[in-house]
């Protein structure tokens, strides 16, 4: 490398100027003395592109002149190329256009990772350069580092993360007030957690694509979007809640990666999103308001906890800030990050293989005989039942007429078996109604 090329600027290509593309180009501007001296030569902001030009775009500290409508043109002039449009398209052929033209990309897209990740991953790696994307989950919280590089030597058995802040904010407003998931969705929209359309985080999409990107990090397999089984919070009710708090746990949305034998005896994964109780005294109860947290076990590392912010636009940007300095010093130093490893691909279960314990509570009639026909129903299902109570019903209509509420928590089982033996109580006659039923996890 001569001595001019030495000094000469990176530059950097940024396809997208909304929250977090603003916040990037800010942090960039402020802190370019920093990175110079932190990757060894400056970095240099060649162009912006968006999708409409005109706008007071001042914030960024980026020249108007800079902004683009042509991101097709801007992605071949680049050393290196930040992609925070998001979405499937344009973003995947502009970061392929990127990595023909010989531009590292980094990006925050967790739904064309989740979606597609093989393709970036194997057009990175024909054309020798950096695919890096740490804001893609969790925003700020250093997580895919981590499981990229810092375990690459041990094995991650279990993820579970609370990915998703939106969802985290409503659950934490339904479990300190008691509201319901409408009002508390409301009151999330009206201090901005939430979207008006709040669907991507409320029924698990969002939370889905990041735990597809998690799964394939820890288990060295391709895991996508299709493969993880998601269910989101809208049927959460405020019994829900309330039952948890009975039981002294709390409801988290939670996404889970774990390693689990396949009826067929070989080694498969887990992978699912779901709402499930967890007890007060795990790291991820106290995990409060939009905050995400990622509790991670492994063989030799034990339980480890990534805890921060997840959304946001500085937040993000700090993410994507230190790829584009991971990258940069590739450029000045040599080498690349690391490819895709996917080499134990380890099969993706159905979630009915998935191993969980279930709360249920149920308003029975209170009559001899009852609490042996329900319990006969989870042995013939192989459920083994952890706990059991019996209690007056907490219902006025179901007191007047001497019912009764049975609570009960099982054992680890198959989510079939599970599932199977909620379908056959829930059916009989002894039963006027099931109250809630919850997968019970960290224990
Ligand atoms: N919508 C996400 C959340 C943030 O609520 O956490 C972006 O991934």
């Amino acid at each position: 490398m001569s001595a001019i090329d030495e000094g000469k600027p990176l530059r950097v290509a940024l396809l997208g100027c909304g929250v977090v593309g603003t916040s990037v180009a800010r942090l960039l501007t402020l802190g370019r003395d920093d990175f110079t001296a932190r990757i060894g030569r400056p970095l240099e902001i060649v162009g912006i592109a968006v999708r409409r030009l005109g706008r007071d775009r001042s914030e960024t500290g980026v020249a108007e002149e800079l902004f683009t409508t042509d991101a097709e043109e801007l992605v071949t002039r680049a050393d290196i190329v930040v992609e925070v449009i998001g979405g499937i398209e344009p973003a995947r052929s502009l970061i392929l256009r990127a990595f023909e033209h010989g531009a590292s990309v980094v990006t925050a897209n967790k739904a064309l990772l989740a979606e597609d990740g093989p393709t970036l991953y194997a057009a990175a790696e024909k054309h020798g350069v950096d695919l890096y994307y740490e804001a893609s989950v969790a925003g700020a919280i250093p997580l895919l580092r981590p499981l990229r590089e810092s375990l690459a030597g041990d094995d991650v058995t279990r993820i579970l993360g609370i990915v998703n802040g939106t969802t985290n904010y409503v659950l934490d407003k339904m479990d300190s007030t008691g509201q319901g998931f409408d009002e508390a969705v409301q009151q999330a929209q009206a201090l901005g957690y939430a979207e008006a359309d709040p669907t991507a985080d409320v029924e698990g999409f969002d939370a889905a694509a990041k735990a597809a990107i998690l799964a394939s990090l820890a288990f060295h397999s391709r895991v996508t979007a299709a493969d993880v089984h998601r269910e989101g919070i809208s049927e959460v009710t405020a019994a829900d809640v309330r039952a948890a708090a009975d039981m002294d746990c709390v409801v988290k949305l939670l996404a889970i990666c774990e390693r689990v034998p396949g009826a067929d005896g070989l080694p498969g994964i887990s992978v699912r999103v779901h709402p499930a109780m967890i007890p007060r005294t795990h790291p991820l109860a106290g995990v409060r308001e939009a905050f995400n947290a990622v509790f991670v076990e492994a063989r030799a590392a034990g339980s480890l906890m990534f805890y921060g912010p997840g959304a946001g636009g500085d937040p993000t940007a700090s993410a994507v800030l230190g790829d584009i300095v991971a990258v940069a010093r590739h450029r000045v130093g040599g080498g690349v990050g690391p490819r895709e490893s996917a080499y134990a691909d380890l099969q993706v279960l159905p979630m009915g293989q998935a191993l969980t314990r279930y709360y249920i509570s149920l308003q029975v009639h209170d009559r001899p005989g009852v609490l042996a026909q329900v319990a006969t129903a989870f042995a013939a299902h192989e459920v083994s039942i952890q706990q059991v109570r019996q209690q007056v019903s907490q219902r006025q209509d179901e007191q007047s007429q001497g019912g009764a509420e049975l609570v009960i928590v099982t054992h680890t089982a198959s989510d079939e078996a599970l599932a199977a033996t909620v379908n056959e109580i829930s059916a009989m006659d002894i039963v006027r109604g099931v109250t809630s039923v919850m997968r019970v996890e960290g224990e």
